[in-house]
């Protein structure tokens, strides 16, 4: 067996490839950003050859550190979800730029299948709630807006970012394994394939879509020129459901939050398919030999994106580090709170049309309340999803974060003092790429199943509650009275 597995994580901000050892071990890192594109408010596109062209970067980098593809067993990717691209299948050109996740664009048009009473059969289908994040609405306002895509007439193919990878590396292969595909609006959770009432619904056109497979498995090879020689894609999953296999919450009532681009905290309810009343989603979480398992979802789409445009749009800070520093730098946030909805208000709002807002500025504000007042808006969103797990008889015993910001301390803190719950932290944040790996090495037969992949896991730290009850109810307020306020607006 050759003695390294290869991670292709293309995430929203960014494209990794991570070189893994058999025993969990990273043994290389390769990273390019990615270009956001916002043409504007409310839109959000990528460039699809970008990501092309910055995946094989990273991937040729690993490749040469592992000394040559033949030293390499299995590639798994995974990915940033929901986000949609169309190409075509003769020319193997994009016919426009991806439409990322984050763009509210078909806002209305979801707003219209909702008056028109499609919901209820949507949700019951595909777990999910119509609202612009997914990927349905999106391949439409493609079809009527760019007329590439008529044109292409049977060559148009549609994909989802592994997809569109898969395709490249292989030189053709047009698949989407079953975790990405539950995201797309176009599956039903316990369907094997697309469903024609959903296709009929968002006027897809089944020949674009992709064959839905496993998300361990042999699936194909990349094409021989890439890398000097053929390296087996075995491992295929969305970044949450791949952080939630590197968390190892497979068992039911296990449960994941990963602090990226947005917040996603998914608690698996194995082989049973979830059914919300509070507005948390049903999605997949692995398909292994063609049986699936599920997780109950909640989708907050601002995190670290919020850290990056302080960053990057205000220049509060020079880099996101920083804001550890900063918000320790004072007592609390000096009555500033913040309502981070810069792509609307996902889970359990799902408020396309609110939009962010800064409350309780004044002459004593200064640049640490504003930063501590954007890392809290992790623990009161966490708070309410929180809430909604409790009343869809999902109580969280502990959580488990991972992702880049989990790296922060004060943030690991605050959410456990918030939430008053233990929380643990791995020693390898990137848990989104180790679960990628995990699935990799199982579809390459290198373990016998995700809980042997377990092996890959290193050691993790907890923090324990620390809050006093009336600084955690005070905060509370303040938050539920912005949300409430701003909600009203747009009632
Ligand atoms: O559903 C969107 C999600 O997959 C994006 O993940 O890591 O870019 O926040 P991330």
């Amino acid at each position: 067996m050759s003695d390294f597995l290869l991670v292709l994580d293309e995430g929203t901000t960014s494209t990794r490839a991570i070189l893994y050892a058999h025993d969990g071990t990273v043994v290389g890192t390769a990273q390019r950003e990615l270009t956001q594109h916002y043409p504007a408010p409310g839109l959000v596109e990528h460039d699809a050859d970008e990501i092309w062209d910055q995946t094989l970067a990273c991937a040729r980098k690993m490749v040469e550190q592992a000394g040559g593809a033949s030293r390499i067993a299995a590639i798994g990717i995974t990915n940033q979800r929901e986000t949609v691209l169309a190409w075509d299948r003769r020319s193997g050109q994009p016919l426009g730029r991806a439409i990322v996740w984050q763009d509210r664009r078909t806002a209305e048009t979801c707003e219209g299948l909702r008056v028109a009473g499609h919901e209820a059969m949507v949700r019951e289908k595909t777990g999910l709630l119509l609202d612009p994040y997914f990927s349905a609405t999106k391949m439409r306002w493609m079809l009527d807006h760019w007329p590439a895509l008529g044109e292409s007439g049977d060559a148009l193919a549609f994909g989802t970012v592994e997809s569109w990878l898969v395709w490249k590396l292989t030189g053709g292969l047009h698949i989407t394994d079953a975790s990405n595909a539950s995201r797309t609006m176009l599956m039903a959770l316990d369907g094997a394939d697309w469903d024609d009432d959903l296709l009929a619904l968002h006027g897809v056109p089944r020949g674009a879509l992709p064959e839905i497979v496993d998300t361990a498995g042999a699936f194909g090879h990349t094409a021989p020129d890439l890398f000097g020689a053929p390296i087996p894609i075995c491992g295929l999953a969305g970044d949450q459901q791949a952080a939630t296999i590197g968390q190892q919450c497979l068992r039911a009532g296990q449960v994941k939050a990963t602090l990226g681009t947005g917040a996603f905290v998914l608690a698996s309810t194995g082989a049973v398919i979830p059914r919300s009343r509070h507005r948390l989603l049903g999605t997949v979480l692995a398909q292994m030999d063609g049986q699936r398992t599920y997780a109950l979802e909640g989708s907050v789409f601002v995190a670290g994106s919020l850290v990056k445009w302080l960053r990057d749009q205000l220049c509060m800070v020079v880099a996101a580090a920083e804001t550890e520093t900063l918000a320790r730098s004072v007592a609390d946030n000096g009555g500033v709170c913040i309502l981070p909805a810069l792509s609307g208000l996902g889970a359990p709002h799902w408020r396309a049309e609110v939009r962010g807002h800064i409350a309780g500025l004044s002459h004593s504000t200064g640049r640490a309340h504003i930063v501590r007042a954007a890392l809290e808006t992790i623990a009161h969103q966490m708070h309410d999803l929180q809430t909604a797990f409790a009343a869809d008889d999902a109580p969280w015993h502990d959580l488990r974060i991972d992702g880049g910001m989990s790296a922060n301390d004060w943030i690991a803190q605050d959410l456990a003092d918030m939430l008053d719950i233990s929380v643990e932290r791995p020693a390898g944040v990137e848990t989104t790429a180790l679960g990628a790996a995990m699935l990799a090495g199982v579809g390459c037969g290198l373990y016998a199943g995700l809980e042997d992949a377990a092996v890959m896991r290193k050691g993790a730290r907890n923090f324990i509650p620390a809050m006093v009850q009336a600084v955690r109810s005070a905060r509370l307020a303040q938050w539920h009275d912005l949300l409430a306020t701003e909600l009203a607006k747009h009632a």
